[in-house]
Order: structure tokens, then C-alpha cells, then sequence
């Protein structure tokens, strides 16, 4: 059996590596904010580029506390509307609601997956204040056209990139510029840089709004038992940091690994029942999900079980549709509601061998 995603074999090649790591913070005798959280904050904001990274519970909560750290600094009031593609994982408009914001949806584009910035103006009213960007599947949404809508609108921008590590690279800000975006990281175990249990970070250039989210991860105090804000406890764990300090240095070669099999995906794959998902070479993919589309989704998924591959389905209910968005589901999103019912991820990995990609390979072509 293929494997959807082998979690063990991937982390089975640390395993020295972090028995050092477990040893080295069990004798340090700090297990809350230490060194490794520090040392990963400074390492992931360097990987990314910018000037701030601050460690969280888990890949929502930095969503949260993006928005709640942009309500203590007065750009955001409770009740404004934001943008969020109608196409995501639902904890992009759970993260909206949990900061009491209203979560506004707009289609995909088909090919893409990603939110189409040109149904974003009509959107737009007084009440708009951001957009929730979502790289789905490890691709880059059309931030070039987001951007300038956003700057058009004076809207904040912030990016879910809980599927994108690696996607994104930032050229430090220049002194003078406007810091005006914040990107929320989830460490789920079955992401490109994935942690041993969970864990989140926020990164940004803004040095108040880290400020802010440093103090409300930590029940809203810098200084012990001072408490500033009503913040929350999601503070990075330190062994799970001191785990990812591990695994940050070979994220981009495994993100290349990906590439290599999302290309031999790409051109081997010929079956003109399945759609291949659209790739624009000069948007930095990094695969952590191969995303095909088929009519007879459940038919093929099926196919390939019998046949010794393991697939899944992201996602099968869209958000709107879904039982705890009652208010919602009278909403129609024909594209987003296709892509739910046609859509399969295959294995992709940094240990899916090239025999396991050549029998995926010829097994979807005789289907
Ligand atoms: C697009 C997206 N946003 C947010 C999250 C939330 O991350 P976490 O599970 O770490 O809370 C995830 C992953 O689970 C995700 O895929």
C-alpha cells in the first residue's frame, strides 16, 4: 500500500537528531518559552525573510491573533468584514469568526484553486477592512493583483500560509516602508514543515503587531503576572520548537523533492478523464497537496485504493456548506462546490520513492 502521506518514514529520519533535542531540553530544565522557541523564531523569521516571527499554539491561533492583534491596535474593529476565499480549509473562516469578524466569500479560480481577485472589488464595502489570503495546496494566490486591490481600498492583508512554507520569501522592508501584512504558519504534523505535535507562528514586519501577538500568546502579559491585554495561552511548545529547529534547515530541499515529483506528475500523467492542476512555473509551488480533478471522484478514488494507493479528498464539504455555518449554507459558490466534489489529492512527499511515482503514474493512466 501507497501511502497517502508516511508521517513515521518522514520523521523516522530525524529520529537521532531529535533524541539529542529531547535530551538537550530535558536537562536544560525549561519547558516554556525557552532557548529552542527563541532560537526557531529567529531562525523561521531569517528562512522567510522578515523581521518578526513569533511562535504560537498552532496554525488558528495565529490566525487568530493576527486579527485580534490588529483589533488592540485599533486597524481592525470588531463586526468589519473580511475577504476569504470561499475555497479553504475551514479554519480560515473559523479563525475570522473566533475575532469576531465577519467573513465575507469569494470564489475560486477553477484552475488555480486560489481565491480570483477579480470578483474581490464587488465584494468590497465601507465595512471591508482586510483580506484573508489563502496559498491553498502550496501555491501562491495572485498576490500582485491582491495587493493592489488592497492598497486601492486601504484594506490590511493577511495570508494563511499553513500549506505555502517555503512558498514565500520576503525582501526585508526598508525603514520607511508600510508594514501591512502578517502571515499565519500552521506546524500540523502533516505539513512541509511539520512538528511532532501542533504548532503555529506568525511572521511580519510590523514590530507593534508582534509586539501585540508575543504578549496576547501569553495571556496578554510581557512582564510576569502584568497583564496588558485579554489575550489567551498559545505559546509554541519547546520541545516542538526544538524539534522544528531540526527540520527548518532541509524544508527547501524537500519542498524540491516535491517540485520533482509534481513535474513528473505533470507531464506523465495522461488521462483525459483527469485534470492536472494548473502550475505557473514562476509562482514558487511547493506542493503539499497534488490536487487532480475527475468527474467520478468517489469512482476513481476507489480505483486507486484497490489498486494499493492511498489518496484523500481536500476538501469535501466547502466551508458554506457545511452543519456549523447554518447561516451560510444558503450561499451558492458553483465553482467552489465543484472543486469540493471533484477533486483528489495523490501521495506527494519527501519520501515517495520514484518506483512509487512511476506505479501511481501508470496505474491513473489505464484508468
Ligand atoms: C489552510 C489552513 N489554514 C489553517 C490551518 C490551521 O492550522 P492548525 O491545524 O495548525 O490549527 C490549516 C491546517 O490545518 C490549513 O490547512
Amino acid at each position: 500500500m501507497i501511502k497517502f502521506l508516511d508521517l513515521k518514514k518522514i520523521n523516522k529520519r530525524y529520529e537521532a537528531a531529535f533524541q539529542e533535542k529531547l535530551k538537550s531540553v530535558l536537562e536544560s530544565g525549561w519547558y516554556i518559552l525557552g532557548n529552542e522557541v527563541v532560537t526557531f523564531e529567529n531562525n523561521f523569521a531569517n528562512y522567510c525573510g522578515t523581521k518578526y516571527c513569533v511562535g504560537v499554539g498552532n496554525g488558528f491561533d495565529a490566525l487568530v491573533l493576527i486579527f485580534k492583534g490588529y483589533i488592540q491596535l485599533g486597524k481592525l474593529q470588531k463586526g468589519d468584514e473580511v475577504i476569504v476565499p470561499a475555497n479553504t480549509y475551514i479554519a480560515s473562516v473559523l479563525a475570522i469568526l473566533e475575532a469576531d469578524l465577519v467573513p465575507v466569500l469569494v470564489e475560486p479560480k477553477l484552475e488555480t484553486y486560489n481565491i480570483n481577485p477579480d470578483l474581490i472589488p464587488e465584494k468590497i464595502t465601507s465595512k471591508t477592512k482586510a483580506i484573508l489570503v489563502v496559498h491553498l495546496y502550496g501555491q501562491l494566490a495572485e498576490m500582485n493583483k491582491i495587493n493592489a486591490i488592497a492598497a486601492e481600498n486601504s484594506l490590511l492583508i493577511v495570508e494563511d500560509v499553513a500549506q505555502g512554507h517555503g512558498a514565500i520569501f520576503e525582501e526585508l522592508q526598508t525603514p520607511n516602508s508600510k508594514p501591512q501584512t502578517a502571515k499565519a504558519f500552521s506546524f500540523y504534523p502533516g505539513k512541509n514543515l511539520g512538528a511532532l505535535g501542533d504548532g503555529g507562528a506568525v511572521t511580519t514586519n510590523d514590530a507593534e503587531l508582534a509586539k501585540v501577538i508575543q504578549s496576547l500568546r501569553n495571556y496578554g502579559s510581557e512582564a510576569k503576572y502584568q497583564n496588558e491585554f485579554v489575550g489567551v495561552n498559545s505559546r509554541l511548545d519547546e520541545l516542538q520548537a526544538a524539534f522544528l529547529n531540526v527540520k527548518l534547515p532541509n524544508l527547501d530541499a524537500e519542498n524540491n523533492i516535491r517540485r520533482v515529483i509534481a513535474k513528473r506528475y505533470l507531464s506523465e500523467i495522461n488521462n483525459s478523464k483527469i485534470t492536472l492542476p494548473y502550475w505557473d512555473s514562476s509562482n514558487n509551488h511547493v506542493f503539499h497537496l497534488f490536487v487532480i480533478r475527475t468527474e467520478n471522484r468517489d469512482d476513481l478514488q476507489q480505483y486507486l485504493l484497490n489498486k494499493g494507493i492511498q489518496t484523500m479528498i481536500h476538501y469535501p464539504i466547502p466551508p458554506h456548506k457545511q452543519k456549523a455555518f447554518e447561516s451560510l449554507n444558503h450561499l451558492s459558490f458553483p465553482i467552489t462546490e465543484k472543486i469540493h466534489q471533484e477533486v483528489l489529492s495523490l501521495p506527494i512527499s519527501p519520501v515517495l520513492t520514484m518506483e512509487e511515482v512511476d506505479f501511481i503514474i501508470s496505474i491513473l493512466n489505464n484508468y
